[in-house]
């Protein structure tokens, strides 16, 4: 039978997305004992204590079908954002989270405007859709050009994706270049605004930034926005795949009605209720994350490595005499997983996420080591 022959064209020639290796996975390749993950931007302290109590309380339950409209996550999320839970929405992970959009939104007839270095999850929910990317170049220093991606809209412009801070850069833009963003904009064929997808990961991360603006606060007067944000990071929690998003009450509707019945399972619903409360486990890794940064930073500057300072919990370097791919092969040996920036265009560049100070001291010797520094 040949199946190529009734696969749906967008899905023919799809490549799968290259997720960050596993701690177990390179420790039964290379046979170590000791690995460290630094590659996919979870919460080095682990997840919210407060949120493996109630995990642990909950265990007994999972034999029941989780609550599918999220009742109790949605409304601790309202009492944290003081927002209506008619305005928000849970999925399985920020990634569910732009599949969803993409498959409510996005037509083949469509065009949706995209930034070059920028979250890959966007291009790939566009071409599954077999909607058209536009894909707009960054300003200097991996910065989003929210001037140029506005004026890379055309009538056929359904959709712009936005991630403020960046992955895999770590830049941000400020609240004056957003809101002049939002305006700018033009309308399309529909006679709108593009949908704007504002990912806000890293939000917990870059809101001690100077001037970075809270997607939030532009819910009210632009009713073509969508805020989405994810326990994965700062909470901790990305085993349970869980994120949320904000939007107007009809754009909820929609979503509520094209969402799979039971997306957010029992368990993350619990700890994500949980976590949401654990300002203290926020604040503890926001003080690691700012401190270690600048550990990070006068280690790369010691010995010459160029990095893009970054507002999230990761950074982006470039190894000056390796190329990213052969640093990631290195460390790996060593036991340190970091990614290579292959898949972004990136070569020379690798991205490291901001561990334990231990984890990041022993990155660094590891990394003179291959540089000989
Ligand atoms: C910018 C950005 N958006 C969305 C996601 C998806 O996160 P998750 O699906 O774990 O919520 C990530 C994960 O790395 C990310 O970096």
């Amino acid at each position: 039978m040949n199946i190529q022959s009734i696969i749906r064209k967008t899905c023919d020639g799809f490549k799968p997305y290259v997720a960050g290796k596993s701690i177990d996975e390179i420790k039964r390749e290379y046979n170590l004992k000791k690995v460290i993950k630094l590659a996919s931007n979870e919460n080095s302290l682990g997840a919210s204590k407060k949120a493996l109590k109630v995990l642990r309380d909950s265990f007994d339950k999972v034999f029941f079908y989780p609550d599918s409209s999220s009742f109790g996550l949605k409304r601790s999320l309202s009492e944290r954002y003081r927002l209506s839970s008619r305005n928000i929405f849970t999925a399985a992970g920020g990634d569910e989270i732009i599949e969803l959009i993409a498959k409510l939104f996005f037509s083949p007839e469509d065009d949706i405007v995209i930034s070059k270095y920028s979250f890959i999850r966007y291009a790939m929910a566009v071409q599954l859709m077999g909607s058209k990317s536009v894909v707009i170049p960054m300003s200097e220093n991996f910065k989003y050009d929210l001037q140029a991606l506005a004026k890379g809209c055309s009538k056929n412009t359904k959709a712009v994706f936005v991630t403020n801070p960046n992955n895999p850069t770590g830049t941000y833009n400020t609240k004056k270049e957003f809101s002049a963003f939002l305006k700018d904009l033009p309308l399309n064929k529909f006679g709108v605004k593009p949908i704007v997808i504002l990912d806000e990961a890293y939000f917990e991360y870059a809101s001690l930034e100077k001037n970075y603006p809270d997607g939030l606060d532009y819910l009210k007067d632009n009713l073509n926005l969508i805020v989405f944000r994810t326990f994965s990071k700062i909470y901790g929690l990305a085993g349970l795949r869980v994120a949320y998003g904000f939007a107007s009450e009809k754009i909820v509707d929609y979503i509520e009605r094209t969402r799979p019945p039971f997306n957010v399972n029992f368990l993350a619903q619990v700890a994500a209720s949980a976590a949401i409360t654990d300002k203290d486990h926020v604040a503890r890794t926001q003080k690691l994350v700012v401190k270690e940064k600048q550990y990070l930073y006068k280690e790369f500057e010691k010995i010459g490595v160029k990095y893009v300072k970054s507002a999230t919990n990761f950074i982006l370097f470039k190894p000056f005499s390796l190329t990213g791919k052969n640093v990631f092969a290195k460390l790996l040996k060593e036991g340190v997983i970091v990614r290579a920036m292959d898949e972004y265009e990136l070569p020379e560049w690798v991205r490291v996420t901001v561990g334990l100070h231990k984890e990041n001291k022993l990155f660094i010797k590891e990394i003179k080591k291959i540089l000989k520094c």
